[in-house]
């Protein structure tokens, strides 16, 4: 089965062609980060202008890619949930125009399900059950991946997510932007125990984190050494920002994965490709005998095969859309 699948919930527009869920036929991917640079995050009305510009070269792309005709798609997948809606919506609107005019079926996608599929891609052997540790820009959360299109939050952030977290601290830096890359390339061989900064536990409710209070702890550092004329050892705070972040997230997704009993745990997500959180990860799946799958750097960030990877099970399980199918900002995992 050949998926057409469509992605545009943030800042990249990426389409690319699926075999049977597992098999990237072309992945291609146009971003639009040189755009949003100069105001330090992403804008979403040019955000969605951009969208608009390069989808339909882009899908055409894709399935030339893919060595194949239009006429041998099966059926369109595309991102509708979450996101910036005015972007999520070009996405969804030329889906549908896609399915429509060629006479396919059209598979809605949460964005954060497709990221979760992301390791299918890497690894042909995983199967659900398992437990997904979900990382971006906007999302932090702990999933239970009960089947290939049952899954629950078990917990997650109570305010900023992981990814706009090192993206905040990361642009008050002046380091960059999208600031988690260039702050884990900054901490290697920095002295993760120069900068002690906190890591929040909310009580009550263990499996769930709050990265706000790190955020401003963060800023505050920064400011007060700004303040005072001191240097900052930029490579020792990016090494302790990143101990911080990954003490809040490794032991919760160790405690979820006990819980469950599954003993396979899965990453997603832009922030998945932290060095210091695979590290972290493998070593505490080395010491609780738990299975690891982490997906390549190229399937962590924004990309359409992950979208049509979980579009082929979403297929399977009958979940199409009709041509009203809406864009959501923010949807329930659970809820597909
Ligand atoms: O998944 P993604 O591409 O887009 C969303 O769906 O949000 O994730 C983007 C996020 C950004 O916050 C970016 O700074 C972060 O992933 N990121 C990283 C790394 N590479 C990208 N964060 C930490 N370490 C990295 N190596």
């Amino acid at each position: 089965m050949n998926i057409l699948a469509i992605e545009s919930s943030c800042d990249d527009t990426a389409a690319a062609v699926m075999k049977d869920g597992r098999t990237v036929l072309s992945s291609c991917v146009s971003s639009q980060v040189e755009m949003h640079t100069v105001y330090g995050g992403v804008v979403p009305e040019i955000a969605s202008r951009k969208h608009v510009e390069a989808i339909a070269g882009l899908a055409d792309r894709a399935v030339s890619e893919a060595g194949l005709t239009k006429a041998e798609l099966d059926a369109v997948a595309v991102t509708y949930a979450p996101g910036l809606i005015g972007a999520v919506l070009v996405g969804v609107n030329f889906a549908k125009g896609a399915a429509l005019s060629l006479g396919l079926p059209l598979i809605p996608v949460h964005h954060v399900r497709g990221h979760i599929a992301a390791n299918y891609i890497t690894h042909p052997e995983l199967e659900p059950p398992f437990v997904c540790l979900c990382v971006s820009g906007g999302t932090t959360a702990i999933v239970d991946v009960q089947s290939y299109t049952e899954m629950a939050v078990l917990g997650g952030t109570r305010d900023d997510a992981a990814g706009e977290c090192f993206d905040k601290v990361a642009r008050v830096l002046g380091i960059g932007y999208p600031g988690g890359g260039p702050m884990d390339k900054l901490a290697r061989g920095g002295d993760d125990g120069r900068y002690p900064l906190p890591v929040a536990h909310v009580s009550g409710a263990e499996l769930d984190m709050s990265f706000s209070g790190l955020k401003t702890a963060s800023l505050n550092l920064i400011h007060n050494a700004e303040q005072k004329g001191e240097t900052l050892d930029l490579s020792a705070f990016a090494a302790s920002f990143g101990k911080a972040v990954s003490g809040s997230l490794v032991p919760r997704v160790m405690a979820a994965s006990s819980m469950t009993g599954y003993g396979k745990i899965a990453v997603a997500g832009g922030v998945a490709a932290n060095s210091r959180i695979r590290a972290d990860l493998q070593a505490a799946c080395a010491r609780s005998g738990d299975r690891l799958f982490l997906p390549e750097l190229r399937w962590c960030g924004d990309n359409a095969a992950m979208i049509g990877c979980q579009g082929f099970y979403e297929f399977l399980a009958g979940h199409t859309a009709g041509w009203d199918l809406n864009a959501y900002a923010t949807r329930d995992i659970g809820l597909g």
